[in-house]
């Protein structure tokens, strides 16, 4: 259950800072030594950092113009790191006693996968803004509770998924593209990984954790597994390759890169959670997420375009190249879209339109006029932040990204029970097999409350 006082203690606080965000442009003429607007100290959001290494090290810019005043992460070492920047924080190993913390405004998670879809629960729930890496969540029940708890808080929180390439420009042109008809009737979208991290199972058993770390709260949620120095060798924002594999802590590449390839498709699509999943690959491991995989999920039409599949490939897994001079294997995570007349392909920066057959002769491509061209996102962090003190508007909120992974995770539950499966999106249940629902969601320790 939400802590009352500290809920009411950051409404209040979230309140006064967004009343002065608007009135800021207004406060011109100011008594000597008194500031206001946007860079005021009572303008800055009290901030606590999860996870102060590695993917939270990325944050410290964005967030040192903010109050840093709560600082938490499981390794005594990675605090130390982060408290050399803001040294006034309170340090935290637990997530849990952190967010009681009564000042906070906001959260920003960088903590392993499987604790990610916990602490944005709890935090929502305690009137605190969240920003969290990607992605969203672990399993379909997880994605759905997120995205639940934010659609409540809508009107009082800002959220953001850490898809931070959302702000290349190139995102919004190949929306535009889409949507003004470049390949005519879109049918079809594929979007692919190619990394390929192969692991064989559970690292054994490997001596005691370091004094400084806190196994067990690492651990979290998931069912035990003994310590091993293998999951924490990785270099600083590189680290979740080593654990982000495992069933138990993350969701390998499908969850991981596939959160960022998959939105550069999302972003054009307007794509709502899909009817169906199915997906193949390599013979399932019950320790380990596939390397080899693909999965195709049918999609609605919506206002703009018929219905539609969208396909997800990784680990080697690739879509057909529409024609033998373009090889989409040199492309490592990439998207393609086939419509009516042609083709468009894309990675983050760029995109490649290929107009196709003898009908495709552009005429029936509306370009956009200068001034109704997307305008830039800007800074991806600080569009949070701004969102925070303002209209609570950002592009990577949790409804977006929560249906984004809600779908990619279908992917896995589709691949276990090796058949087409029929989804259900308003009650998030798998209408054709048992199997399948019961993978929908995953056991964790006791002790642990997914919506706390
Ligand atoms: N947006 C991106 O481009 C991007 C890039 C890299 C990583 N990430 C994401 O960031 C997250 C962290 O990745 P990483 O490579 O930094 O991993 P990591 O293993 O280095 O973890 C980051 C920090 O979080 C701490 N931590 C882990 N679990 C915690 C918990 N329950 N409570 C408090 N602290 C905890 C670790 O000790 C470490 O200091 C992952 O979810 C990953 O997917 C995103």
């Amino acid at each position: 259950m939400p802590n009352r006082s500290t809920k009411s203690g950051a409404i209040r606080r979230r309140q006064f800072i967004q009343s002065a965000a608007a009135l800021g442009a207004g406060f011109m003429i100011l008594p000597s030594g008194v500031l206001r607007g946007a860079d005021a100290p009572s303008n800055k959001l009290n901030v606590a950092l999860l996870g102060t290494w590695g993917r939270g090290e990325a944050h410290f810019g964005a967030i040192s113009s903010e109050n840093v005043v709560a600082l938490c992460d499981v390794d005594e070492e990675h605090l130390a790191f982060a408290a050399k920047k803001f040294p006034d924080a309170k340090h935290y190993v637990d997530w849990r006693k952190c967010l009681e913390q009564k000042d906070l405004d906001a959260v920003i998670c960088c903590t392993a996968d499987h604790t990610h879809a916990f602490v944005a629960n709890w935090a929502m729930n305690r009137g605190l803004h969240v920003f969290c890496e990607k992605p969203l969540a672990n399993t379909v029940e997880e994605a759905r509770v997120v995205r639940a708890t934010y659609l409540k808080n809508k009107d009082k929180l800002a959220t953001q998924c850490g898809t931070q390439r959302h702000a290349n420009p190139n995102f919004n042109r190949v929306r535009e593209l889409i949507r003004d008809g470049a390949v005519g009737e879109l049918s079809e979208v594929y979007v692919w990984g190619n990394r390929q991290l192969r692991r064989d199972g559970y690292l054994p058993a490997a001596g005691d954790p370091p004094s400084t770390l806190h196994y067990d709260l690492w651990i979290g949620p998931s069912p035990f597994h003994p310590y091993n120095p293998g999951y924490f060798s990785g270099t600083s924002g590189l680290n979740c390759l080593q654990w982000n594999m495992y069933w138990d802590f993350g969701s390998g590449q499908l969850g991981d890169m596939g959160s960022h390839t998959m939105d550069l498709a999302w972003n054009a699509i307007d794509a709502g959670l899909p009817t169906s999943a199915e997906a193949s690959g390599e013979p399932f491991n019950p320790e380990v997420t596939p390397v080899e995989m693909s999965a195709t999920f049918e999609h609605p039409a919506n206002d703009w375009r018929p219905a539609i599949t969208v396909s997800w490939y990784q680990g080697g897994a690739m879509p057909r190249s529409p024609r033998p001079y373009i090889d989409l294997n040199k492309i490592g995570h990439g998207a393609m879209f086939k419509g009516s007349r042609g083709f468009l392909i894309a990675d983050f920066e760029s995109r490649l339109l290929v107009p196709f057959g003898d009908n495709a002769d552009l005429t029936y491509y509306k370009s956009p006029k200068e001034e109704d061209v997307i305008p830039p996102l800007g800074h991806f962090q600080k569009q949070w932040t701004d969102a925070c003190k303002g209209n609570l508007k950002t592009s990577c909120d949790f409804d977006y990204s929560g249906t984004l992974i809600e779908q990619m995770l279908l992917a896995h539950v589709a691949y276990r029970v090796g058949q087409k499966i029929q989804y259900d999106g308003a009650s998030g249940r798998v209408t054709n097999s048992d199997e399948a629902n019961s993978l929908l969601s995953r056991k964790y320790r006791p002790g642990w409350t997914l919506d706390g």
